[in-house]
């Protein structure tokens, strides 16, 4: 049976698309959703893709997770350089964890420099485009 990964997105990446096509590029969300539910099926992964712009919804979906999923790719957006929260629940589930970004977060503004996520995590994957999320399911396949 295939295994299932939980793939969570966080604030404002439901805009991706038109948001700072500069920065993020031209892919939407759901454009990133079909290719990571496609990756996972030539590796025999189930994805379970989803996206808030509300960190309690992030943070219950990590709490759920166990059980039903055998790893987490998240890109946590803004939240990796403000909550705790997250990473406190990253912590408390024993999971496989992959963290994403789109943009290189070190070649931009010094805030972002920082992630709460980063030290809880296994791996991170950063300033490869959309394309860091179906590096991030070949790596966790790994892992599992
Ligand atoms: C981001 C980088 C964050 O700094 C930013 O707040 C985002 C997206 C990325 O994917 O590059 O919303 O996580």
């Amino acid at each position: 049976m295939a295994k299932k990964i939980l793939i969570i997105n966080g604030p404002n990446l439901n805009m991706l698309g038109t948001r700072e096509p500069g920065i993020y590029g031209t892919a939407s969300l759901d454009d990133i959703k079909a290719q990571c539910v496609d990756v996972g099926r030539s590796q025999n992964l189930d994805v379970d893709f989803r996206q808030s712009n509300h960190e309690g919804d992030l943070i219950e979906w990590i709490q759920k997770s166990p059980g039903e999923f055998a790893g987490i790719i998240i890109n946590p957006a803004a939240y990796s350089h403000t909550s705790i929260g997250l990473a406190d629940a990253l912590s408390a589930v024993n999971l496989p964890v992959i963290e994403v970004h789109i943009s290189n977060i070190f070649a931009r503004e010094t805030f972002r420099h920082h992630s709460y996520v980063s030290p809880v995590v296994s791996g991170v994957i950063c300033g490869l485009g959309p394309a860091g999320y179906t590096h991030a399911l070949n790596a966790i396949g790994e892992l599992i």
